[in-house]
């Protein structure tokens, strides 16, 4: 698809819950994703990296310490070993045994709900390659034939290279600490429809300028309602954030 093409078909509602629901619910779970469905929003951002054996799973951590029961690199367990840990417990009792959800079950959740998804792209270290790749084909397979395939993103430009020669059909944003210079030769080499930035970097003038070179911006992680109402009129297309309870979806 034409990056044209692509760009007059942007379908993504102009809230996202990060992480499933900002700090409300463990992130990156599927009690998150619910909760920020029943504060009103329809569509959710997470992180999605590797298993030792290949299976794309939800983690925003290089290691398992802070968000489950395990230890260590997240990439030096099989997808069988992940599935057993809780990933619910550090965040509050009531989420005691939540599990790590695989990206397949998150997608199933997504198109039974009618939930747009943004999958953040975040490869372990020397796997950038290979996990562009295969959540590009897994997120393919999953959502073959749904009226809203997932946008794919990435702070990792060689992942997002990998994703692009994987399925180049799927959707993709340039996730950005920093807005580079020549971040208009970085979006068309990697034939991107949207800039990701940190809400901090946006002005007015770089967001008109981007639309005007034809494409879409996101924002993260904007948590006040008078910054939020400010991206808003300057036309951000999409504002990810963790204040689902204070930031109406609308
Ligand atoms: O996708 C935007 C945002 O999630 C990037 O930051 O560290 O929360 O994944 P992080
Ligand atoms: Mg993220």
């Amino acid at each position: 698809m034409s990056r044209e093409a692509a760009i007059s078909s942007w379908p993504y509602p102009r809230f996202a819950a990060h992480r499933g629901a900002g700090k409300l619910a463990p992130e990156n779970t599927l009690a998150a994703m619910r909760a920020g469905y029943a504060h009103g929003y329809r569509m959710v951002e997470f992180d999605v990296k590797l298993s030792a054996d290949g299976v794309p799973f939800l983690l925003h951590d290089d290691t398992l310490d802070r968000t489950t029961g395990g230890r260590g690199r997240a990439d030096a367990l099989t997808w069988a070993e992940l599935a057993k840990l809780d990933a619910g417990s550090w965040h509050s009792p009531q989420f005691a045994g939540e599990p790590l959800p695989a990206l397949g079950a998150i997608a199933n959740w997504a198109l039974a709900n009618g939930v747009a998804c943004n999958i953040e792209i975040k490869p372990m270290p020397g796997r950038e390659r290979d996990t562009g790749a295969a959540v590009a084909l897994d997120a393919q397979t999953l959502w073959r034939g749904a009226d809203m395939p997932p946008l794919l993103s990435s702070f990792s430009e060689e992942a997002l290279a990998a994703a692009r020669d994987a399925v180049p059909e799927l959707q993709r944003a340039l996730l950005v600490e920093r807005i580079p210079g020549d971040w208009e030769r970085r979006l068309s080499q990697l034939q991107c429809v949207a800039l990701d930035s940190d809400y901090r970097e946006l002005k007015a003038g770089l967001i008109a300028a981007a639309h005007g070179a034809g494409y879409k911006v996101l924002t993260y992680t904007p948590n006040d309602v008078e910054v939020v109402a400010r991206l808003n009129a300057w036309g951000v297309d999409c504002i990810i954030t963790d204040a689902i309870d204070v930031v109406r979806p609308e």
